[in-house]
């Protein structure tokens, strides 16, 4: 769907933080997009951009097949900031000089604005500024003034009559010190935004382009249990209200009790779902698979199929609503340099080639947090508003190895034990994600006066915004050493119990 926002248009020159800009102009009530440093004119042309930024990024301006900035930009008038990379390319292109650092410097710095200036104002003289960078700007270009520096090092500049600045700092990290009031002078006062994104607008929006899109067509949603799915459906519920049947697939691959306990939270919402219970079809096509991205392939594929011969029986679909979110799209996308392929989330990657249907992704644009808060303002029960993310293969991705039906009932019995324990210790506040993750890894144990050979539970629990990045959870030992008793006595097949302390990056939170 085309978006009908004021919009800000963020191009990504491969910086960590990139996301990161998006968010938080989303949170100063600005709509923004993240392109490609790649992206065509045209197509950054189509978002009419109010504004643009430039990210950084891991690059010096001299490598050979460093990223470029597109001139043809200029022709737009559009008041454009670049940050650390996004400012050296801007400075580079324009005849200004960047001097390359032999390594590269992280840390805090003090900013002093030295010259009058529109985006940085005298008040933000002597606040801690983040820098994370190799080279830097030694000379300004034409038309430009240096407005900022940190002791020697060129921190701001400006051409403000072609509404052009930099800024050698990074202002959407939070170790910025007023970084969001310079975020805010920018699309505010030089950039103009209206600041009018909010949820309710969105879901204004959203509703008249989803009933726009459909006519009189049907569709049909994969409802998943989900936070995501639930949202998409209630949103096109609300928008054209029982042309949507909502399919719950019981793929054998839920946590524990969880079919029962969903069905029962969307009864009340007056959704019209139609449950499929086909496990046995799940599991036998994973039968002796291994590799986690035929696994998902294969998930992803079954899913598809269900669907179509669902809504084979439904006359006049021509949808499929799926609970997609921005962060599953840059994901999966391998659309500039700086994204490559992790993983093929299902439901983004994963799709045949040659499904049937087409599809209404009416949350493709937005963050967890704002996907929550919509659910909130659309009445959705808070068992699922604030529902543990989970990911489209299910338990699947959690068995690592091949996945049987016995494997599967372990696990949902240790998932069970981790999330009841978490929350019962109170600890499960500012937590991301808890569950477990069987481990093909058999080990020998003692129990009473028998040796055993069983298997390895790991738990997970980490602590996250939106799933990009995350940190694992410092857990207390007790509510650990709880856990580990438990599975071990309760759950028949495990012996050992471990904790898995890996942060993403380098890890990422699924273990497949
Ligand atoms: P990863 O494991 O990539 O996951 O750090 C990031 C977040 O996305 C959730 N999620 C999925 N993960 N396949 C995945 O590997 C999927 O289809 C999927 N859907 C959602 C995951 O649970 C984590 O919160």
């Amino acid at each position: 769907m085309e978006s009908e926002h004021e919009t800000l248009v963020i191009l990504d020159f491969g910086s960590q933080y990139t996301q990161l800009i998006a968010r938080r102009a989303r949170e100063l009530g600005v709509f923004s997009v993240v392109l490609p440093f790649t992206a065509s004119f045209e197509k950054i042309k189509s978002y009419y951009p109010k504004g643009i930024v430039l990210s950084g990024g891991p690059n010096s301006v001299y490598e050979k097949d460093s990223p470029k900035f597109n001139k043809q930009l200029l022709q737009l008038n559009v008041p454009t900031l670049g940050i650390c990379y996004g400012f050296q390319i801007l400075a580079h292109t324009l005849g200004g000089n960047v001097t390359a650092s032999p390594r590269r410097e992280y840390g805090l710095a003090k900013l002093q604005v030295t010259a009058i200036s529109k985006l940085l104002t005298k008040k933000f003289s002597g606040s801690k500024i983040w820098m994370s960078h190799g080279d830097h700007v030694t000379s300004v270009p034409p038309n430009f003034i240096v407005t900022a520096k940190s002791g020697n090092i060129i921190c701001g500049a400006e051409d403000s009559t072609n509404k052009l600045f930099g800024l050698q700092f990074h202002p959407e990290v939070s170790h910025s010190q007023n970084g969001m009031p310079i975020l805010k002078q920018f699309l505010r006062q030089i950039c103009q935004f209206s600041q009018d994104w909010s949820s309710e607008n969105f879901i204004t929006q959203s509703v008249s382009q989803i009933r726009q899109l459909v006519g009189q067509s049907n569709v049909v949603c994969a409802l998943s249990g989900g936070v995501d799915s639930s949202v998409a459906a209630t949103l096109v519920h609300r928008a054209i209200g029982s042309q949507q049947t909502c399919i719950f697939i019981d793929n054998g691959l839920l946590r524990k009790n969880e079919y029962q306990e969903v069905l029962e939270a969307y009864k009340e919402m007056g959704l019209n779902i139609q449950p499929a219970q086909v496990a046995d079809q799940f599991l036998g096509k994973l039968k002796d698979v291994t590799d986690p991205e035929k696994k998902r392939k294969i998930i992803g594929a079954e899913f598809i199929k269900v669907f179509e011969e669902k809504a084979k029986a439904i006359k006049g679909v021509r949808y499929l609503v799926q609970g997609t979110l921005y962060p599953d799209v840059i994901e999966s996308a391998a659309s500039s340099n700086s994204s490559v392929v992790i993983k093929s989330h299902h439901n983004v990657g994963g799709l045949p080639e040659k499904m049937q249907l087409k599809l209404l992704e009416p949350l493709r644009e937005l963050f967890k947090d704002e996907v929550r808060d919509i659910g909130n303002k659309l009445g959705l029960p808070e068992s699922i508003v604030k529902r543990q993310t989970f990911p489209g293969p299910g338990l699947a991705i959690r068995i690592i190895g091949a996945v049987t039906p016995e494997k599967v009932a372990m696990l949902q019995e240790a998932d069970a034990i981790v999330r009841e324990e978490v929350i019962k210790a109170n600890e499960h506040k500012g937590l991301w994600q808890f569950f477990a993750v069987l481990l093909p890894v058999q080990s020998v144990g003692v129990m009473g006066d028998h040796r055993t050979y069983e298997e390895t539970i790991a738990i997970r629990a980490v602590e996250s915004l939106d799933g990009m990045t995350a940190d694992w959870a410092k857990l207390s030992h007790k509510v650990l050493g709880t856990i580990s008793n438990r599975i071990i006595n309760e759950v028949s097949g495990i012996n050992r119990v471990v904790y898995d302390i890996t942060s993403k990056p380098p890890g990422t939170i699924e273990w497949e």
